[in-house]
């Protein structure tokens, strides 16, 4: 009999992932979007012994009702949101996720989606390749200068900090709200001032950009309230959780052009996106990509993987566990 346990990898990550697990468990991997439903997991669980998910899987109550021999849960993703911490821990099963590995890849791909959405870059190449680029003009595809900017972050953890310093490059003057207020000398370092206001992040700032977990407390933290108090040339950048914003409110701010634009990476339901947001001006919609970088999401498999092989087979790889 194979006394290998049993793990069940919800879909393909980095071969070297999967190869090192293979090479101590018996490995299931599942195919693309299986695992996206929570009937397809009840269904499956109660085989497995730990189990690598997706931020896409939701991990309910029900789902551990299920788990039978279930130890452990890693998920490939800093937040998760998808996790019923609560009911693994009462059903004593450890939850570890990927911190760190992802902080400077997502970072850079807020400050890509940043550039984008203030500078028009999508647009104004839909612009060229129409054909309708007709040569140079003073006053073409105009964009806010950051140095002259305020941006405004929510959720000042390791990537709002990280997004900090870079913006901080681009000589932006910065405005945050957190949980609680950051050390002094780093706020000093990053030239950051705190408000325990976040509308009055929505009053002041011209760029905004979300990096808080998704919680009770900051799901629809930016709704029509939030919106309305926003410039009418502001900004709004979603590199953290989709349901942080009311997208139909999102989508009716933008296409009463109540706000100069928004760069969207995370959707209230993913894969699906709300139409109107679709269709709506100024907005700039990327599909979750900016901690997809080739090292990252490398280091970001390594470490789930880790936290089940220490878990399942008393292995010492590094790995953090959020219970
Ligand atoms: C995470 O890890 O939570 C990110 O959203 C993945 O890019």
């Amino acid at each position: 009999m194979n006394s290998k346990p049993r793990v069940l990898l919800t879909e393909s990550v980095f071969p070297e992932v999967s190869e090192l697990l293979e090479k101590h468990t018996r490995l299931d991997i599942g195919k693309r979007g299986t695992y996206n439903t929570e009937d397809s997991l009840c269904d499956a669980i109660g085989e497995y012994d730990g189990l690598l998910s997706m931020l896409s899987n939701p991990i309910t109550h029900k789902v551990i009702e299920h788990a039978k021999k279930l130890k452990i849960v890693a998920n490939h993703a800093v937040g998760y949101n998808n996790i019923d911490v609560e009911a693994c821990e009462k059903a004593g099963i450890r939850v570890a996720n990927t911190p760190d590995v992802l902080t400077d890849a997502t970072a850079d791909g807020t400050l890509a989606l940043m550039l984008a959405t203030v500078r028009h870059i999508p647009s104004s190449q839909e612009f060229l390749r129409r054909g309708d680029f007709d040569g140079w003009h003073p006053t073409s595809f105009m964009g806010p200068e950051l140095k002259e900017c305020t941006l405004g972050i929510i959720g000042m953890g390791r990537i709002g900090m990280a997004v900090a310093k870079r913006c901080r490059a681009f000589g932006m003057n910065i405005l945050y709200h957190n949980r609680s207020r950051i050390d002094r000398e780093t706020e000093q370092m990053l030239g950051a001032k705190y408000t325990a206001d976040p509308l009055s992040i929505a009053q002041e700032c011209d760029i905004i950009t979300l990096h808080c977990p998704l919680t009770h407390e900051t799901r629809h933290l930016v709704d029509k309230n939030f919106l309305d108090a926003m410039k009418p040339d502001a900004f709004l950048i979603n590199a953290a959780r989709g349901p942080v914003v009311d997208e139909a409110a999102l989508a009716r701010a933008l296409h009463a052009q109540q706000i100069a634009g928004a760069g969207i990476d995370v959707f209230e339901k993913e894969p699906e996106i709300h139409p109107d947001l679709l269709s709506a001006p100024g907005a700039v919609l990327i599909p979750h990509i900016t901690s997809a970088t080739y090292s990252t999401r490398k280091s970001m498999g390594m470490l789930a993987a880790g936290a089940i092989l220490n878990e399942l087979c008393g292995m010492d790889h590094s790995c953090n566990f959020v219970v």
